[in-house]
């Protein structure tokens, strides 16, 4: 496995796997890694020839007040887990490689980038479609692999990559629980025992918002509050949003009259977590 740092050398080798005709597939992190990006492996691993895994701590996409200074790393285990995953090559470069001195350039996706997570992180997006532009322009993938956990990131890049015709196909795949349906993210080390506890509730207020779906309710309302009650009845949470929405416009929808997306964020202690399902009326 290849461990490359240098921009240039990243481009050269794409390059010369594209020419020796490969698939390349790209998957793109913030490190830490767990089972959730060991399954985005396992995609790219599957759909491409020469699988590329980034690691990258993006600046940008953090607000002022949010974790980057203590985001957690730990890029042996990376390593080895990307060793174990057939990862060709790891590209890890530095902030002052990727923002150097009179960076100036912005990537930005209108609309869907309002709603949900958009409201309350307002600079995130844009943080994030710079860099994935960035790391599409240095990696050249044919496809790439992101978690439908980052739902509404998802649409936003693939939205991105639509609107300005980047030649990559842009695979989700669902996400990935722990034992007791905890969605899986780096930040979940960031909670104490009894907030891993209250951190279930997001997975049961989901669970629950499905059961009144399929017993035949179809207010948003009425399943976004009860969804309010539910992980408000466990210590430690704050709710940010609980949206019934478009699955792909991420508008809100009043009544559930087609597959729709019910996502959440919830603070529990200091931890932002989020999550989502989708939703089927049949
Ligand atoms: O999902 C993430 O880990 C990040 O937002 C991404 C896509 C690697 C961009 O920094």
């Amino acid at each position: 496995m290849e461990i490359i740092k240098k921009i240039e050398l990243m481009q050269e080798v794409s390059d010369k796997w594209r020419r020796g005709g490969n698939i390349i597939s790209c998957v793109p992190t913030m490190g830490f890694l767990h089972q959730g990006h060991v399954e985005l492996l396992s995609v790219g691993r599957e759909k491409g020839d020469r699988l590329i895994m980034t690691i990258f701590v993006n600046p940008t996409q953090f607000g002022p007040h949010e974790d980057y200074q203590r985001y957690p790393q730990d890029t042996e285990g990376d390593l080895d887990k990307a060793r174990s995953a057939g990862v060709d090559a790891v590209f890890m470069p530095t902030v002052e490689k990727m923002y150097p001195d009179g960076f100036q350039s912005t990537v930005t996706v209108d609309n869907i980038t309002q709603y949900l997570c958009g409201k309350s992180r307002p600079r995130h997006f844009a943080g994030v479609t710079v860099v994935v532009a960035k790391l599409f322009n240095i990696t050249k993938p044919h496809l790439a692999i992101f978690g439908e956990k980052d739902y509404q990131q998802l649409v936003v890049i693939k939205q991105m990559v639509r609107d300005l015709n980047m030649d990559i196909d842009i695979i989700g795949v669902p996400t990935v629980r722990e034992k007791d349906g905890l969605a899986m993210s780096s930040r979940n080390n960031y909670l104490s025992p009894e907030e891993r506890l209250s951190a279930l509730s997001l997975k049961k207020g989901l669970d629950f918002a499905k059961k009144m779906v399929a017993e035949g309710e179809r207010d948003s309302a009425k399943i976004k509050n009860a969804v309010r009650e539910l992980i408000l009845s466990h210590p430690f949470t704050e709710i940010d949003y609980i949206t019934i929405c478009d699955t792909e416009k991420l508008t809100d929808m009043e009544n559930i009259d087609r597959p729709s997306l019910l996502a959440l964020a919830v603070r529990v202690g200091k931890t932002r977590l989020i999550d989502n399902i989708i939703v089927r009326t049949n």
